[in-house]
């Protein structure tokens, strides 16, 4: 199992919910966060010219998938996410060791 985590730009979540939802993915939890890339913050940096970081605002979507269904996840989020534009975000894989349905005591991919 895996965890996704992928930081997008907020206006693009119901997108992105979409694109999961087609895929299979039954659950996600979403937290608003503020961060930074290449630019700092900002849209155009100029040469020499020192600036201050700018937090943007970001959403963070985290989804908790079988092993096998992180190839369809990853592009699930990256087409419904991307603009073309700078600061579309990044996504992030992380191994994921166990998961518990509290309700119901399954456990692993029967719990996700
Ligand atoms: N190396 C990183 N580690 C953690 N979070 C990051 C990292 N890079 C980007 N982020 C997060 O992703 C958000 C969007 O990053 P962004 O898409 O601007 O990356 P970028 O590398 O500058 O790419 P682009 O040139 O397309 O803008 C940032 O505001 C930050 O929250
Ligand atoms: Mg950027």
């Amino acid at each position: 199992m895996k965890i996704v985590m992928a930081i997008i730009k907020p206006f693009k979540l119901e997108e992105v919910r979409d694109a999961l939802t087609g895929i299979g993915v039954h659950g996600l939890t979403v937290t608003e966060v503020k961060g930074y890339g290449r630019q700092k913050g900002h849209t155009e940096i100029y040469r020499g010219a020192e600036y201050a970081v700018s937090f943007l605002p970001k959403l963070k979507i985290e989804v908790a998938v079988a092993g096998d269904l992180v190839t369809s996840v990853i592009d699930a989020i990256a087409g419904a996410a991307r603009t073309g534009q700078i600061g579309d975000g990044k996504i992030f894989v992380m191994p994921l060791e166990k998961a518990v349905r509290i309700r119901t005591g399954e456990t692993d991919v029967d719990a996700l």
